[in-house]
């Protein structure tokens, strides 16, 4: 029977209820429990020396995670995935930095990581790998001779050629991702971009049906938005608002309204700017001095990358620099709380707050955004705020949308907000919910896995063809000449760079 084998760097907790960091461990714990299937990937550990998978069986999935070696962690994990490509792929080409050696270690792992997945599969499974930590795992199962359907999705932002480009080895990097039979992204934004980066370089083009041949292979570029499950988020909602952490927050505000903001502590996520905003709204409309505070829920991450200690710095300074000039005896303006919670508390801490606050600088998707809107009650339902450059804004017609980089418009966002009346949030909040129910978490995962294993039958057909035509006819290899390490037809002569 055909198995879905899900390839990620972070794999999400095996232990049920332990809060899991991060938009992608989150959506395709969600998508995998249902269809059952193997996870591979790494297991958050730093060990002595790789060893063979450690196999876990929870439910109907199979956890089938490795440890990194120290080298392997500093390379490929903290070096060239979150300290080159990460910052670029969000427009912050001035925090990125390149290291040849750790460029070096990125493909010894993603080759390393092929080679264990491979005593892994039978035949028939499908791959799907997910994000930039594996960029050229595909070339790399490829080089080792799996001939499974292996498909891509990026879940956070792909730039656009100019910026792609600043990072040193981007030809080999794209060349390498046409080697998977299908490549998703967060939007068509980003699929643009990916084509541009193909057809401007001359490496290839776009046909009429999503297929673009790159690099000498064809393979399928879409854009698949990632979704959530509204009415289980919803129902948790309600569910946990009794529960005591969230009863303490009520009761502290004693009718103040709330502002709510939870991110992973990044500085992709826009949080000074966010503090920024909010400090102008008080400065601007002092009526709200002692009437609303904004709880920010900043759990760190990657803390050993030295942009990530600098951005933490930074957060204390505003916080206490903004609460310092506000605060009242008892009123604390901004609440920032670096630790993480548990999901379902965090919906009903959604459901009680007046405006959701989500502002990134650029964000593949954010599906806090998406559970903000899911978690409310739809007789009082709270506004949301969100960055025009978070995916999610494609999605949430009903949002206020707003430029992170503009503190005055967020400011007034946040009023309008904060102000909004009953039958405009209701109205707003339905325009919303309703794409949410239509787009859900599962209609991300069928159409992609549909997609890849239709292209993955119509390019083994080719391949079948191929072969039939080369033997029936020797003189015909000369023509069709597939390529020795992924089996596709050889690279066009490029004609510039
Ligand atoms: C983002 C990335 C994921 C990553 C997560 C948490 O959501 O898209 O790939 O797993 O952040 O980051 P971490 O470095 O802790 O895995």
């Amino acid at each position: 029977m055909s198995r879905l084998i899900v390839v990620s760097n972070r794999v999400a907790p095996i232990q049920e209820g332990k809060p899991a960091a991060g938009g992608l461990a989150i959506g395709v714990l969600d998508a995998l429990k249902e269809t059952g299937g193997v996870w591979f990937g790494w297991s958050g550990e730093i060990v002595g020396e790789a060893s063979a998978p450690v196999i876990e069986k929870r439910g109907n999935v199979t956890y089938a995670t490795v440890g990194l070696t120290r080298r392997d962690y500093d390379q490929y994990y903290r070096g060239f995935s979150n300290a080159t490509l990460w910052p670029t792929f969000h427009y912050r080409n001035d925090l990125s930095r390149f290291d040849r050696e750790e460029y070096a270690g990125y493909a010894r792992v993603n080759a390393g990581l092929a080679a264990k997945l491979k005593a892994l599969i039978e035949p028939d499974d499908i791959i799907w790998v997910h994000d930039y930590h594996l960029l050229p795992f595909a070339q790399e199962c490829r080089a080792l001779g799996i001939k499974n359907p292996i498909g891509f999705f990026l879940h956070i932002p792909f730039p656009v050629p100019e910026v792609m480009r600043t990072v040193p080895p981007h030809e080999e990097l794209i060349q390498a991702m046409c080697s998977y039979d299908i490549v998703g992204f967060q939007t068509q934004a980003d699929q643009q971009s990916f084509v541009d980066y193909i057809e401007r370089g001359k490496f290839g083009h776009a046909t009429d049906d999503g297929m673009v041949q790159g690099f000498g292979r064809m393979l399928k570029v879409g854009a698949y938005p990632i979704g959530i499950y509204p009415d289980a988020i919803a129902k948790a909602a309600e569910q946990f608002s009794n529960r005591k952490p969230v009863k303490s927050l009520r009761d502290a505000l004693r009718g103040r309204k709330l502002i709510m903001s939870v991110d992973r502590l990044d500085y992709s996520k826009g949080l000074a700017e966010r503090f920024q905003a909010f400090e102008r709204l008080l400065l601007n409309a002092p009526g709200w001095h002692g009437r609303v505070s904004l709880v920010q829920i900043a759990p760190p991450t990657r803390s050993d990358v030295q942009t990530y200690q600098r951005i933490r710095q930074n957060l204390e300074g505003e916080a206490g620099r903004i609460n310092g000039r506000f605060a009242q005896l008892d009123w604390t303006p901004i609440q920032y709380l670096n630790r993480k919670y548990d999901r379902n508390l965090l919906m009903a801490l959604f459901r009680l707050s007046q405006v959701g606050y989500v502002t990134p600088l650029r964000d593949g998707m954010n599906l806090v955004a998406k559970e903000y809107v899911a978690s409310q009650d739809p007789a009082d339902p709270g506004a949301l705020v969100l960055s025009q450059f978070a995916g999610a804004a494609d999605q949430l017609p009903g949002a206020l949308i707003v430029n992170p980089f503009d503190l005055s418009q967020m400011s007034e966002a946040l009023e309008r907000a904060l102000s909004m009346p009953l039958a405009e949030r209701q109205a707003r909040h339905a325009d919303m919910m309703a794409p949410l129910r239509e787009n859900n978490l599962s209609v991300w995962r069928d159409s992609f896995l549909s997609d890849l294993r239709s292209v993955a039958t119509a390019a083994s057909m080719t391949q079948k063809t191929v072969k039939q035509v080369a033997e029936a006819k020797p003189e015909a290899r000369s023509e069709v000449k597939p390529d020795a390490k992924s089996g596709a037809k050889p690279r066009p002569a490029k004609v510039s760079g």
